[in-house]
């Protein structure tokens, strides 16, 4: 009577864990649906998708990109495939080095966009024990968010003025065509009220009127010039030590 216990539990403990064993190895889920997001870096004819390459182990998978435009089925356009770790675009370059964390992230460059025009993008992963698609739609116009502007200096002016100068996103090519607009924003050290100050059409800009003897901290982002889509994401911080009073 015992054995026969005994030989259910170990019958019972088996079959627990070939039946566990199955779910938990990963390997044997199919792809997640990649989460895209698009964005016009430099507008008309600078647009990528990005999405991050699932963490964790999951069956191989490689995508397949494609876009069209959304009155138009017959017309399927791929596009760029730019693999993570690749720097082979300067645009890809900027915009991997901007995502802090650990992610992979994988970049389609999208060619010969029209303006005004409604566009669908399949991204599908695609690995041997199933395929994922997500579409996602978008019209250029909507989605421009230029790169952050770069070389953000400051410098002391004459009475105590400060001279904040920056340089626009080399990523947005096309400047004479699609001007740029700035924000400016600063805030003095350990205090938690912030001043927005522009737009501002020029890349230099002269404040008057800040403590001295202080530290402040400066950001600035950039706008397409009549408000297609956002402002970048504000640039790294500068510091800055303001003169004394003589
Ligand atoms: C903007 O900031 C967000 C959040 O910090 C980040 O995920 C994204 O990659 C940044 N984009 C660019 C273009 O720098
Ligand atoms: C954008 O690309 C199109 C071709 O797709 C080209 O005709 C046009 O000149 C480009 N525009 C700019 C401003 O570079
Ligand atoms: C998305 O792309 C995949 C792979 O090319 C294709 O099999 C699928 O039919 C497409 N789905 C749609 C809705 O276009
Ligand atoms: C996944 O996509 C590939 C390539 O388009 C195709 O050969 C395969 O049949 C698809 N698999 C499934 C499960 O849909």
């Amino acid at each position: 009577m015992g054995g026969q216990c005994y030989v259910l539990l170990l019958a019972c403990g088996t079959f627990l864990a070939s039946g566990f064993g199955s779910h938990a190895s990963s390997a044997s889920v199919p792809p997640p649906r990649p989460e895209v997001r698009c964005r016009c870096a430099g507008y008309p004819n600078q647009t990528l998708c990005l999405w991050s390459e699932p963490s964790g182990e999951t069956a191989p998978t490689s995508y397949i990109a494609t876009y069209r435009e959304r009155n138009e089925r017959s017309v399927i356009n791929h596009c760029r495939l730019v693999p993570p770790g690749s720097s082979s675009s300067a645009l890809s370059s900027s915009s991997s080095s901007s995502s802090s964390s650990s992610e992979k992230l994988w970049l389609c460059l999208l060619d010969h966009l029209k303006l005004y025009t409604d566009y669908v993008v399949n991204v599908t992963s695609v690995s041997p024990l199933g395929n994922s698609t997500q579409l996602t739609s978008f019209m250029v116009e909507d989605i421009v968010k230029p790169d952050p502007p770069v070389e953000l200096r400051v410098s002391q002016g004459s009475l105590r003025r400060l001279v904040v100068e920056w340089s626009p996103p080399p990523t947005w090519s096309n400047l004479e065509v699609f001007p740029l607009k700035y924000r400016l924003r600063y805030q003095r050290l350990q205090s938690p009220s912030t001043h927005n100050l522009g737009p501002y059409e020029s890349t230099t800009v002269t404040l008057a009127g800040l403590a001295p003897g202080r530290s402040y901290l400066f950001q600035v982002c950039a706008m397409e010039l009549l408000g297609l889509g956002e402002c970048s994401n504000w640039s790294l911080p500068v510091e800055v030590f303001t003169a004394r009073k003589h």
